[in-house]
């Protein structure tokens, strides 16, 4: 078993490992575990064999649970078996679910104990970790939510097995993403055939991942700084996502947004990263897009990043691990733009998807 240290004034550990959800242990007398309805039943019986939950509520699946009325059934069913302050909350599940139960956790009797234990790639190395909780609106994704970091988190990688490996390859944008910004070594590792459930050195890129953020959260927890380098290729990825009504995932969105990213880099002066970007697009096989045009996107982007007269704000890449925050002027956007259709299309007439990629999945 690995840990990961998150510091800062809520300090907690991230476990990694085999065999992790049969051993938990919390010091709380009353326990809520919620998950959600499509999680495999045996993770559910061994978090519940293990710590003996006052109740487990059980919610609807991927980002169906993050809703305000969702999040109304879980405070009620919390208050009606008398929880009290001294309980905790358990989110296992998806980045959606752990981001619910956790809002759960900041909102019940103005908050109580949170403890996460992911069971998606996504989930460990990106939604568990920093603290964000939070639900949707019919508005738009997380604009109802808290900083309300868990006490501790245990990422089970036995549930990563039961994935399906398309799911597995979503979440691995984001550990890529962390190789980018900050820890290379990563870019080799997630892409090597290693980087599979039950392979012995897969704990070991998880943890190195967890950790990348977890030093980005303890310096920065509530994104006054260098939190925002975290959303490397998320400005195109949420344009994407909202253009598409999400039927591409956030994992896949942020593949693509990555190598937008890297060609606007390279745009306003930076090192050429954009053999990175592409060949994590070649392995992660997301779903094609519809024909899309500058126009389509520019309102997204523009609305999620506040545009001004100099442009719109996106984290960039100077050279690898040596991100920054720049405003980009609409015409190298347009520009780039151009360049990125061209090259994912000629991604996705090389790698045609496999015809049944699951449901696309929530994300952080
Ligand atoms: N997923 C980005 C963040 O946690 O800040």
């Amino acid at each position: 078993m690995l840990t990961v240290e998150v510091g800062g004034d809520s300090a907690y550990t991230v476990e990694v490992g085999s065999g992790l959800l049969s051993r938990l242990n919390v010091p709380h007398k009353q326990l809520a575990l919620i998950h959600a309805e499509d999680l495999p039943p045996e993770f559910v019986a061994q978090v519940q064999a293990a710590l003996s939950p006052t109740l487990t509520v059980t919610v609807p699946a991927r980002d169906d649970c993050k809703t305000l009325g969702v999040l109304a059934g879980v405070l009620s069913q919390l208050a009606a078996a008398n929880l009290s302050r001294e309980c905790a909350v358990i989110g296992l599940g998806g980045g959606a679910l752990t981001d619910l139960a956790g809002f759960a956790a900041a909102s019940y009797l103005r908050g109580v104990a949170y403890y996460s234990a992911p069971t998606t790639l996504l989930g460990m190395v990106d939604a568990a970790v920093g603290g964000k909780t939070g639900v949707n609106l019919p508005e738009g994704k997380n604009l109802v939510g808290a900083f309300w970091p868990p006490k501790h988190v245990w990422a089970d990688t036995d549930t990563l097995a039961t994935l399906p490996p398309a799911t597995f390859r979503e979440g691995a944008a984001e550990a890529y993403k962390h190789g980018l910004i900050s820890d290379p070594s990563l870019l080799e590792r997630v892409l090597s055939p290693d980087f599979a459930p039950g392979s012995p050195v897969l704990p070991q890129t998880i943890a190195d991942a967890i950790a990348v953020k977890a030093g980005i959260v303890t310096r920065d927890l509530t994104e006054q700084g260098e939190r925002a380098y975290l959303n490397f290729g998320h400005t195109l990825a949420h344009a994407l996502e909202a253009f598409t009504d999400h039927a591409i995932s956030h994992g896949e969105a942020v593949g693509y947004g990555m190598h937008y990213a890297a060609l606007l880099s390279q745009a306003m002066g930076g090192a050429d990263l954009t053999a990175h970007t592409l060949a994590f697009l070649r392995y992660q096989q997301p779903r094609p897009l519809p024909p899309l045009t500058f126009e389509d996107v520019w309102a997204y982007m523009a609305r999620d990043k506040k545009a001004d007269a100099e442009g719109v704000r996106f984290v960039l890449l100077r050279d690898l691990a040596r991100p920054y925050l720049a405003r980009v002027p609409e015409g190298v956007l347009r520009e780039a733009f151009g360049e990125w259709v061209e090259e994912v299309k000629a991604i996705a007439d090389a790698h045609p998807p496999p015809p049944s990629l699951p449901p696309q999945g929530g994300g952080a």
